[in-house]
């Protein structure tokens, strides 16, 4: 049986446009308010065109000997320059950049996923510590 997670492709963000980036604070305590960033084409911009764009941006955090992912949340990316006057005819992009903030008491996994809409599904990890 295929599963999904077979065909999520990743890399080094470094070398690789399409992989979520997963940031945190410097300091991170169980609990507290925590703001997590997330962000596609942090060292490589990806295009952001009417033909070529990240169309979303989805968190999940696994606590560290938990037995499923929690789904953080979600950001929709809906503006990639097109308007009544065709494609790519206006500066009006939103940049696949989002920002969530949770409250952690555990440390664990953060997973991130993106969606190019030529390119599929890619995923990044960042681990969370306290
Ligand atoms: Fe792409």
């Amino acid at each position: 049986m295929t599963k999904l997670g077979d065909h999520i492709k990743t890399a080094d963000f470094k070398n690789e446009k399409h992989v979520p980036v997963i940031e945190l604070p410097s300091v991170v305590k169980p609990g507290e308010p925590l703001q997590i960033t997330v962000s596609v084409g942090k060292e490589i911009p990806h295009p952001n065109t009417t033909e070529h764009f990240i169309a979303w941006i989805e968190l999940y955090y696994l606590p560290e000997g938990g037995k499923f992912a929690y789904h953080l949340g979600r950001a929709d990316f809906l503006a990639h320059g097109a308007s009544t006057e065709g494609p790519n005819t206006i500066t009006c992009n939103t940049e696949p950049q989002a920002v969530f903030k949770v409250k952690l008491d555990l440390p664990g996994e953060l997973i991130a996923t993106s969606w190019c809409n030529i390119h599929g599904l890619w995923e990044g990890s960042a681990e969370l510590k306290f």
